[in-house]
């Protein structure tokens, strides 16, 4: 049986000893807390750190972590201090956490932090490879793995790997400032599906990933040379069930019953009723936006006085982070504001805000979310905020004022809440106000369309979504109808390569042959591959043909010295061995003065593209582009050009970022086929990148073994992921493999 594997930075467990006694307690944080169900219930063992330095567990309870981590279906990966350092509070708390929320100023670039980094993200793949078996699915969650995904990809390549990002992923203008920018995508883009909880993170990086590492991005799909990488976003959910029962169940309570916590604002209510609670609840984050929400509070106090002992702040935060300097200066800024607050608008009977920093247990929470009239949760950035939806789900008589940031990912799905700019006081003390002024039917009314959401879409269902669009994957990769070039298919290939009594060879050249580079002239052949075609040619009974869009001048002058048959400019010329050029068709040139021009428009508006010109057409190339705004242009051009070139016997060919203008009635297909001739070969063979060599793959006969090069939709019949791969085949076939 498959099982799902989890694995994140922390385990849902925190694991502490005290007196010499294991102490188990849940973590914090909302992926901790969000996961934990989707675990609980399904098939599957979460990988992930203890929250404990090495050093600190004594040699005899080593044993007792693991067991009772496994009693949960946990698997501890133990860090050490310096592990902690260089790893946790180093690169992932002082390098990405900022950078992906925007703060820059606070993004520290150091390399010892990241080669930590790499040495975890590695520790945590080979645990997963530990425990991985064929079929399992893989689940790596969050910024803190973000190499993790290729790490298991290199020594499990057939492995189905999802990942998740819980945080926010910036814009491509702040990430490419990341010096480590491509390795991390890179690592990332070693799952088959990748998930944000928005649209717009999820746009963010498929940017990122078109401008740093030019792939080829389309609508959510990456094709990398030997995989199709989906992206989407999954809006994360809550266990609505637990929020809703625990807080059924708290009404419940006797007075016994009631924690200390409930007793206290119990005696609030009861000496005060007119007056409200405003609740204020997140870990101890800059991101939060903690200490401008007492700023906006100080604000709403001075600007609206008659609220003075009619409101309240209770303020939990939790520690978090805490060996990272602006986690503590922050800590030092929110009690100096609380202070100061407090002092200046205390009276003998009220404080206006009630403040803890602590973690406090689960019913504690509870206490809170159905105590307080309002929410107000203000973070300057949030991936997605949690407690947003939690404080909606335990509101179960439906009232309750939720004032929330539009930074945070869940404002995008709680359009009912009162949505706030946090650096806006003036709007923040408005929220307030109306929040406190707000109807009670307006309220409920508001409460339950976001209550009905929030139970659709829960926590679960997120999961299963993810989980599904990843066994979608998998499934798109049995539906590819091109096979792979395996090297039990290559050895096939070769065997009827060498049994073949005459064969011919098609191959193209750029995209194929060699790689293609920025400048079109400086993709000249390689001596490896001179002598590679060489030896081909020199078996006997076989035609080599190299069948390429380009100029007759390149092609010639590049294979001068090597004796193979060309046809350049998609079979506008022919030059056979030692012969002279040829041309094979009756196409005319007098049609370039007209389309030049229009080309050129497009090149000066258009950076990075240029013009070819080719005796019998014209490629315009945007290869350098950038890649959202080449791919529009081109749309634009080819609009363009099929219009003004209509009656005149000429068509566009849409190649690998390159438009293609020439006669019509001129394409490989019709040259390869051509050069047939009707003759009866055993051994008929294409290989080719783009649309252009489409032709070829259609046209020529049915036997013949037609080869795409990368992960493209195709009519070939195999597909080989690379160049390299390219030249792997083609060794075999000169017996060279
Ligand atoms: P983040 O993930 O940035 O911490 P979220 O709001 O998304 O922010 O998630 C916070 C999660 O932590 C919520 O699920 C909340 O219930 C939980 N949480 C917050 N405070 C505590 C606490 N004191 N004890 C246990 N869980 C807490
Ligand atoms: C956010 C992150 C989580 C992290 C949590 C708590 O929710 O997305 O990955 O676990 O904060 O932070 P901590 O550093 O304590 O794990």
């Amino acid at each position: 049986m498959s099982k799902t594997i989890i694995i994140s930075n922390r385990l849902p467990l925190q694991i502490n000893i005290e007196n010499d006694n294991l102490e188990v307690t849940p973590s914090v944080g909302g992926l901790a807390t969000g996961l934990k169900s989707f675990h609980k219930e399904g098939d599957s063992i979460w990988i992930g750190w203890s929250g404990m330095p090495e050093e600190e567990i004594p040699e005899h309870l080593i044993e007792d972590v693991k067991i009772k981590a496994r009693e949960e279906d946990c698997v501890a990966v133990n860090l050490t201090n310096d592990e902690i350092d260089g790893f946790y509070y180093g690169f992932s708390n002082r390098t990405v956490w900022p950078l992906f929320h925007y703060f820059m100023e606070y993004t520290e670039s150091d390399d010892w932090y990241w080669e930590t980094y790499k040495r975890v993200n590695q520790k945590y793949a080979e645990e997963v490879l530990k425990h991985y078996e064929e079929g399992d699915h893989i689940w790596v969650h969050d910024y803190q793995l973000l190499l993790v995904p290729n790490m298991i990809r290199e020594h499990a390549p057939e492995a189905i790997i999802g990942f998740f990002n819980h945080i926010p992923f910036p814009s491509y203008e702040v990430f490419r400032t990341l010096p480590w920018r491509e390795e991390v995508l890179e690592g990332v883009l070693g799952a088959d599906l990748i998930g944000f909880h928005t649209y717009d993170y999820e746009r963010h990086f498929l940017s990122s990933v078109s401008r740093i590492l030019r792939h080829q991005v389309d609508f959510n799909e990456i094709t990398l040379p030997d995989r199709i990488v989906k992206v989407d976003s999954f809006p994360m959910g809550i266990d609505y069930d637990k929020f809703e029962k625990a807080a059924l169940n708290h009404f419940e309570n006797t007075a016994e019953d009631k924690s200390e916590l409930q007793r206290r604002l119990d005696h609030h209510l009861k000496a005060t009723p007119d007056a409200k609670l405003i609740l204020s609840l997140d870990r101890l984050d800059y991101t939060k936006g903690i200490a401008n929400r007492l700023r906006a509070f100080e604000f709403f106090l001075d600007k609206y006085p008659e609220f003075i002992e009619k409101v309240r702040l209770v303020m939990l935060a939790v520690p978090s982070r805490s060996n990272v300097p602006q986690y503590q200066r922050l800590k030092r800024e929110i009690d100096e504001l609380v202070g100061r607050i407090n002092g200046k608008f205390s009276t003998v009977s009220w404080t206006p805000i009630w403040y803890f920093y602590r973690s406090m247990p689960f019913e504690n929470l509870i206490d809170l979310y159905t105590s307080c009239d309002i929410a107000l949760l203000t973070p300057i950035r949030d991936g997605m905020n949690l407690v947003a939806k939690e404080y909606v789900a335990t509101r179960t008589d439906h009232t309750g004022v939720l004032i929330l940031s539009e930074m945070a990912g869940a404002a995008h799905e709680m359009n009912e809440a009162i949505l706030i700019n946090p650096n806006n006081f003036d709007q923040m003390a408005k929220a307030l106000k109306q929040a406190f002024e707000m109807p009670r039917e307006e309220q409920i009314e508001r409460n339950k369309m976001l209550q009905k959401r929030l139970k659709r879409y829960s926590v679960e269902k997120w999961a299963q979504d993810f989980m599904k669009a990843l066994r979608n994957t998998e499934d798109n990769r049995q539906a590819f109808e091109a096979s792979r070039i395996s090297p039990a298919v290559l050895n096939d290939l070769k065997e009827s390569y060498q049994k073949a009594k005459s064969r011919i060879l098609f191959l193209d050249y750029d995209g194929t042959l060699v790689n293609f580079t920025d400048k079109p002239e400086n993709a000249s052949p390689d001596e490896e591959l001179k002598v590679l075609i060489s030896e081909l040619i020199n078996q006997e009974n076989t035609e080599v043909v190299l069948i390429s869009g380009r100029d007759k001048d390149t092609l010639g002058n590049w294979w001068q010295e090597t004796p193979v048959e060309l046809i350049s400019e998609h079979g506008t010329w022919v030059r056979k061995i030692n012969g002279e050029w040829q041309l094979s068709e009756n196409v005319k040139n007098d049609w370039m003065e007209a389309v030049r021009p229009v080309i050129e428009n497009f090149v000066d508006r258009t950076p990075g593209t240029f013009i070819e010109e080719k005796n019998y057409s014209l490629a315009w190339h945007f290869r350098k582009a950038d890649p959202q705004l080449g791919e529009r242009r081109a749309n634009e051009l080819s609009n363009v050009l099929k219009e003004l070139i209509s009656n005149r016997g000429l068509s566009v060919l849409e190649g690998n970022k390159v438009l293609e203008i020439k006669s019509s009635g001129v394409n490989k297909g019709k040259s390869a086929s051509k050069k047939i001739g009707g003759r009866d070969f055993d051994f008929i063979f294409a290989l080719g990148d783009d649309w252009t060599d489409e032709y070829m793959f259609k046209e020529l006969p049915e036997k013949a073994i037609t080869v795409k090069v990368g992960i493209k939709q195709t009519s070939a019949r195999y597909y080989v992921e690379d160049t390299k791969k390219v030249r792997n085949l083609l060794r075999a076939f000169a017996g060279k493999e």
